[in-house]
């Protein structure tokens, strides 16, 4: 096990995991993943960058000690979390001279997690420095990346940046740097899309700051090292902040095929329009693929059978799993079959409170799909991609709104009445209102239908 050299006086003393195969006990890893700790060697002092996850914790001393490192000052924890920090207490005691370096919350979460003395950490604050001897460790706060501790640390004599879980992948192989964008690229989508794409908007406001510093290398801790920064904090902005796609994807279930015909047909009703649907069967699915798929959808089809009253626990956990990773769609709709009835449609939709969306009328079908509800869903891919094509359409208003304002609304998702002499106080909207004079924005207050979806009584 060598140390390798990524820098003058720096080097990767990190670990691959080649046979790990999940994470977090929930995020697939199909191609491995790798633990990447760096070390730097000042005229006067030395650091440890991150660590490695426990289990690998041989690996980073046998790194080490092919350099023969004897004496290690600091241990820069750029990150809480287990997988580069859950081996800190291994090399503090290792190296009894050592501090932690980190932010006040991840010190915090160092004491918590791992009882790391508190004596042996040094909080930091954002942009203070650490001079090692010639070669100076700059701390840059940068919570949310992927916790609310984390920082990233900034090599300015070489222009290296530690960036932590940030630009990372989940690849273990044996290139140290990128050296096929064609592999490393998808395996950082990836990775952003189950990691890093709830955190987007905080991500998009401090790519600025990143392109700023001219890095010539970003060092991750996750995956490969970029010698072409640019390529990958570009992706960041196209996938944080970019436009969505005219894209639509359906994660589904069937039990006894109708909705597995509902979404086939979807599908080929949306590619007859020109739209790109992707069908997900959650049976056997991997959900990475999934979560990549969101980070450009424009709108996402919740497929599932009536199972007890309610949507396939499957199909439930892909809404919760979208609720939690937070894409840019701004369309939702649901599909699917029932036998005798239940709460498909308003259970789904409360499972989805972070999604800035607007729900699109669902079809669901009594049994097997037939020719009416086939037009049904034709009518819902118009809908997808006129909705995509132009976000600003508006549906037309229904004229009885303007020529009676006693009439009562409906919503078409949960059958929640607007009923003006009430309005919605709550919402604000004070009783008396006619339905035409109520905002735009105002949503159905049960399950936030848009209003322009509703219809009169
Ligand atoms: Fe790679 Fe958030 O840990």
């Amino acid at each position: 096990m060598q140390a390798r050299k990524i820098g003058e006086a720096v080097w990767w003393v990190g670990a691959i995991d080649w046979d790990r195969k999940l994470f977090d006990s929930l995020i697939p890893l199909p191609d491995g993943t790798s633990y990447n700790s760096y070390f730097v060697q000042g005229s006067a002092k030395s650091a440890l960058i991150d660590a490695v996850d426990p289990t690998m914790k041989s690996v980073l001393f046998a790194r080490l000690s092919s350099l023969n490192v004897s004496r290690i000052d600091y241990v820069i924890a750029n990150h809480a979390e287990q997988d580069h920090s859950g081996s800190i207490p291994d090399v503090l005691q290792a190296y009894p001279m050592a501090k932690v370096v980190a932010t006040d919350k991840c010190k915090a979460m160092l004491m918590d997690l791992l009882a790391v003395p508190e004596e042996r950490i040094i909080s930091v604050r954002d942009g203070e420095t650490l001079d090692l001897g010639g070669r100076t460790l700059q701390f840059i706060h940068f919570p949310w990346v992927h916790w609310p501790e984390t920082m990233i640390t900034w090599l300015p004599s070489q222009k290296i940046l530690f960036s932590c879980d940030l630009f990372g992948s989940h690849l273990a192989t044996a290139d140290l740097f990128e050296s096929d964008e064609k592999v490393v690229m998808p395996a950082a989508k990836r990775y952003y899309a189950e990691i890093m794409m709830p955190f987007r908007t905080v991500i998009e406001g401090k790519l600025g700051a990143v392109s700023r510093l001219e890095a010539q290398m970003i060092a991750p801790s996750h995956g490969p090292i970029y010698t072409k920064p640019n390529q990958i904090i570009d992706a960041y902005r196209d996938w944080a902040s970019g436009p969505s796609k005219n894209n639509v994807v359906i994660p589904y279930i069937s039990m006894h095929d109708s909705t597995r015909l509902m979404v086939e047909h979807l599908v080929e009703a949306c590619a007859a329009r020109g739209v790109f649907a992707e069908q997900f069967n959650l049976a056997d699915g991997d959900v990475g693929k999934l979560a990549m798929s969101l980070v450009d959808a424009g709108a996402i089809v919740l497929a599932s059978p009536m199972v007890l009253g309610g949507p396939h626990p499957k199909v439930a956990y892909a809404a919760i799993l979208a609720n939690a990773l937070r894409p840019k769609a701004k369309l939702v709709s649901v599909i699917g079959s029932y036998s005798w009835g239940g709460r498909l449609v308003e259970t789904l939709q409360v499972l989805i409170p972070a999604l800035k969306v607007e729900i699109i009328p669902p079809v669901l079908v009594k049994g097997l799909p037939r020719e009416k509800d086939f037009a049904a869903l034709d009518q819902l891919a118009e809908e997808l991609m006129n909705r995509m094509a132009n976000p600003q359409t508006e549906a037309k208003p229904e004229p009885a709104a303007q020529t009676d304002p006693n009439t009562k609304y409906i919503c078409p998702v949960c059958r929640y009445i607007y009923d003006p002499a009430k309005g919605d106080p709550s919402h604000g909207i004070p009783p008396g209102t006619p339905f035409d004079k109520v905002p735009e924005e105002w949503i159905c207050p049960i399950c936030r239908v848009a209003k322009k979806m509703f219809k009169p009584l």
